[in-house]
């Protein structure tokens, strides 16, 4: 599928994002002090860099899997349905488990996701996402530790794609179309 010409706009730095981090991260240990183990479940593919720099500042016995969901695919738009596309490897039943999440948008993710492990009965479950969109909101749910608040804009980078690219870029940055619409 071809893309429009657009160039990306720094908006959040590789610095303040590692700061922000270290800050959620001391929160996170505080929250899970004395746990056996933490489960990190990084939500694929958008959280694989957000969690990989998480991990690494929390300093709490830590135990990594990975689920992959998909609502967006090549879209632009949520297709509101949020399908899973490869399940946790481990257990969570009566464990402590973290979801790390890169953006809410509409929420129909989180909230899918949620629904999902609190049905395998985990000890506790809490949630982070490094961005959120508040004003993009369609079902009610909030992550228990946000990173930013940002406006509506699209957003790549530090993860996050535009059509599978730009997962790869250090930073947050906002994408800013330089070719007129059509017609
Ligand atoms: C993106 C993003 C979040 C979700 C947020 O995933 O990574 O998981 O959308 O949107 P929502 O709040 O409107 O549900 P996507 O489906 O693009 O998959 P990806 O993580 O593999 O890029």
């Amino acid at each position: 599928m071809s893309q429009p010409e657009y160039v990306i706009d720094q908006m959040i730095s590789a610095k303040s994002i590692a700061a922000r981090i270290e800050a959620l991260a001391r929160e996170i240990r505080t929250a899970f002090a004395g746990t056996e183990k933490l489960v990190v479940v990084g939500l694929l593919r958008g959280s694989f860099v957000f969690i990989a720099d998480l991990v690494r500042e929390l300093d709490l016995p830590v135990e990594v899997d990975f689920l992959e969901a998909s609502s967006y695919g090549e879209a632009m738009e949520s297709s509101r349905e949020v399908r899973i596309l490869k399940d946790l490897r481990g257990q969570i039943a009566g464990r402590d488990v973290l979801l790390v999440e890169d953006i809410v948008d509409t929420g129909f993710t989180l909230d899918h996701v949620v629904k999902l492990l609190q049905s395998r009965n985990p000890k506790r479950l809490e949630t982070i996402a490094l961005l959120d969109k508040p004003t993009r909101r369609e079902v009610d749910v909030k992550a228990t530790w946000t990173g930013f608040e940002i406006p509506d804009e699209f957003v790549v980078g530090y993860g996050i794609d535009y059509g599978q690219r730009d997962r790869n870029l250090p930073y947050i940055g906002k994408v800013r179309f330089t070719e007129p619409a059509a017609g």
